[in-house]
C-alpha cells in the first residue's frame, strides 16, 4: 500500500468507521468486516491513498479499537476515537486534520470499492470553487411514498431523484461551520451544509462506490474484487 508520506495532495479525507453495522448481521464493527481477506476499512483507505489529491487520511475508529485500527493501516494515517453517532465521528476526525488542508472529503468505510476517479472528481469540483459536492447516480427503481399502514400515498417522479454516494467534498470552513451549527444527526454531511443554505453541487458517482450494508452487498463486492 502507498504510504501517506509519499502523497503530495492538498486534500484531507475523513473516514467515519465507528458504526456497529448491524444490518450486516452480528459480528465485528462493519468497517472491520473482511472483504476478500482484508477489512472494508483497509480497502477504503487504500483507494483514498491511491488518489494523488489525498495528502491526509483521518479514520474515526470504534472507541475500543483505536490501536487495532491503527495497526492495520499504513503509517501516517491518523486514527481517532469515533463518537456515538456518525456525525460525532466525523466531527472528531475533522478536529484532527492539520490546518494546511483546506479541502476535506468525508468518505464512508462501507464504500470500500470507491474508485480513485470518483474521489478525484469530487476533490476537483471543490478545487474549482464548489463549497460542497456530492457524487450521485440516477435512481433505477420506481420510488413510492408509503404510509404507516402500508398504503401507497404517492409515486415520486424518479427523474428528479439521485442516489447519493461518498466521498462528499467540502471547503473546510463550510464543513466546520456545518458541524458547529448542526442540531440533528443527519445521515450525510451535505445535509448539514444544505441546512446552512449553502449550495451543494453534484458530480457523477460510480456503481463501484456502492455502500456495503447487507450480506448480499458483501458477496457482490467479493465477486467484483
Ligand atoms: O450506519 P451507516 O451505514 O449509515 O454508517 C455510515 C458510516 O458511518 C459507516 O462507515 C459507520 O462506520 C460510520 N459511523 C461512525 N460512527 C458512528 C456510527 C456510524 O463512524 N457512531
Amino acid at each position: 500500500m502507498t504510504t501517506q508520506s509519499e502523497q503530495r495532495g492538498d486534500v484531507a479525507a475523513l473516514v467515519p468507521a465507528a458504526g456497529a453495522g448491524l444490518r450486516l448481521g452480528p459480528g465485528a464493527p462493519k468497517a472491520l468486516r473482511p472483504l476478500a481477506g482484508e477489512p472494508l476499512l483497509v480497502h477504503a483507505v487504500r483507494n483514498l491513498l491511491a488518489t494523488p489529491d489525498v495528502g491526509c487520511v483521518v479514520v474515526a475508529a470504534p472507541p475500543g479499537e483505536v490501536d487495532a485500527v491503527r495497526a492495520m493501516l499504513p503509517e501516517g494515517v491518523l486514527v481517532v476515537a469515533g463518537g456515538a453517532t456518525r456525525q460525532a465521528s466525523v466531527a472528531n476526525a475533522l478536529a484532527a486534520v492539520p490546518p494546511e488542508f483546506l479541502i476535506v472529503l468525508v468518505h464512508d468505510a462501507a464504500r470500500a470499492l470507491t474508485p480513485p476517479t470518483v474521489i478525484a472528481r469530487v476533490a476537483a469540483a471543490v478545487r474549482a470553487g464548489s463549497r460542497a459536492v456530492i457524487p450521485v447516480l440516477p435512481v433505477v427503481d420506481t420510488i413510492k411514498q408509503v404510509g404507516d399502514d402500508g398504503e401507497v400515498l404517492a409515486t415520486v417522479d424518479r427523474s428528479v431523484l439521485r442516489a447519493v454516494q461518498t466521498p462528499q467534498g467540502f471547503d473546510r470552513p463550510t464543513l466546520t461551520t456545518a458541524h458547529d451549527q448542526a442540531s440533528d444527526d443527519l445521515t450525510d454531511d451535505a445535509g448539514l451544509v444544505e441546512k446552512l443554505g449553502v449550495r451543494v453541487d453534484t458530480v457523477a458517482g460510480d456503481e463501484l462506490a456502492m455502500k456495503i450494508t447487507r450480506p448480499l452487498d458483501l458477496k457482490i463486492a467479493e465477486a467484483l474484487l
